[in-house]
């Protein structure tokens, strides 16, 4: 597939060790680099908030605001649907204790999903909400047989990763989302694997809630994130923990002990405010990096670099695919077990190739930057034709 964009330009303004370090950085599910600009960002709000004089507020406030437009523009939902959070793990639990749940209630989700999607809903047993994990197919999440336990009435939410941690396999989140819809559950979505490396539409899809930090795809700081809430839902749902910030008249800093027990009619309801804003200031700047190359171009960069490792793990009798191969049922991470995992990821690792074993195998996930030629020589290392 043709770039659509200078991957070169790109990785000389904006990853500059790409090209001084040796190393091939192929694990993105782990943690993203931050780009220049959001270094510097950083870098430029920690300098003022030393001498907070220098920070005014406004900036503070200013800068969790253009966090919800740009987070709300990479997955077409509305700023007033975003609430900022310093992780993944924030926006599950928020679904699990908002959400109108009783006793008798089952929440589904599929087996081996990361562990930030499971403990949050297993919490709830304790209340007498059921949890179930339905078996995957093959190892990857079994997309039939979560629709067959969607047709249950007790079934209230199906709670889900978009993109498999440890596999990279996609689950088809317009027909889940269809399905939930039509049978009035919810669809709950851990999509810190998915957004930054595919394009997703949530009202396309029927999502009501969705989590995401931002330290993986979107190359942002740790304690960078958001979650979105469908529009009728953050206007609706009560927040379990309550945040100063969470009620109507707190942006007025003058009579802020005028208690006024009246929420926000949006997704700020469930803001936990304070924020780290150097940290969101620079998941802007990355957000701005993605949004200026063009969210399907970083796309349509990352299917081509996966669709050769796709291509060179099928051609090879020693390595065994687990991604699924089919674009549609993946996106930046793929997975291979070639016939020694330990003594191939040890190889990566003296040529400076960043990977990450998962689960039984090797875990390759680049991302906008990197070039078809650093696939290339990270494969060529991993079964020794290449050190
Ligand atoms: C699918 C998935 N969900 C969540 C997380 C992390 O959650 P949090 O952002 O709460 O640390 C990870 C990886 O660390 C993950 O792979």
């Amino acid at each position: 597939m043709a770039m659509t964009y200078d991957v070169h330009q790109l990785r000389a303004r904006e990853f500059p060790w790409t090209e001084r370090d040796g190393v091939i950085y192929l694990n993105h599910a782990s943690t993203g680099p931050y780009p220049a600009r959001a270094l510097a960002t950083v870098n430029e709000i920690n300098a003022l908030r030393a001498e907070p004089h220098r920070l005014p507020e406004e900036r503070e406030l200013a800068i969790a605001a253009r966090a919800r437009e740009l987070a709300a523009r990479l997955i077409n939902a509305s700023p007033g649907e975003i609430a900022c959070t310093v992780n993944t793990s924030y926006g599950i639990n928020l679904a699990a204790r908002a959400l109108p749940l009783a006793p008798g209630d089952v929440v589904v989700a599929p087996d081996r999903e990361f562990p930030a999607n499971v403990y949050p809903w297993m919490a709830l047993e304790r209340r007498g909400v059921r949890f179930e994990r339905v078996p995957c197919r093959d190892g990857l999440p079994d997309e039939d047989a979560l629709l067959r336990a969607l047709e249950r009435p007790e079934v209230r939410v199906l709670a889900v990763s978009w993109v498999s941690f440890a596999t990279g396999a996609r689950v088809d989140l317009a027909a889940l989302g269809r399905a939930c819809h039509e049978r009035g559950a919810y669809l709950v979505v851990d999509a810190i694997q998915g957004v930054g490396a595919a394009t997703l539409d949530v009202r396309a899809c029927h999502v009501d809630i969705l989590a995401c930090g931002g330290q993986k795809w979107l190359l942002a700081p740790w304690g960078s994130g958001f979650v979105y809430v469908r529009e009728e839902l953050a206007r609706t749902l009560e927040p379990f923990d309550v945040s100063w910030m969470a009620m109507r008249g707190s942006d007025d800093f003058t009579r802020l002990v005028d208690y006024d027990f009246t929420y926000r009619d949006d997704a700020r309801r469930f803001e936990m405010i304070t924020l780290p804003y150097q940290d969101f200031a620079g998941l802007n700047a990355s957000l701005e990096l993605i949004h200026e190359l063009g969210a399907a171009a970083v796309e349509a960069h990352i299917v081509s670099l996966v669709d050769d490792i796709i291509a060179w793990a099928t051609s090879r009798s020693d390595v065994r695919l687990v991604t699924p191969r089919e674009r549609a049922r993946r996106a930046g991470i793929v997975s291979v077990v070639p016939h020694d995992v330990r003594a191939a990821s040890e190889r990566l690792a003296r040529a400076g190739v960043a990977h990450s074993v998962r689960e039984g195998a090797i875990r390759l996930s680049p991302h906008c930057y990197n070039t078809a030629d650093e696939v290339r020589r990270a494969l060529a290392v991993m079964t020794g034709e290449e050190r």
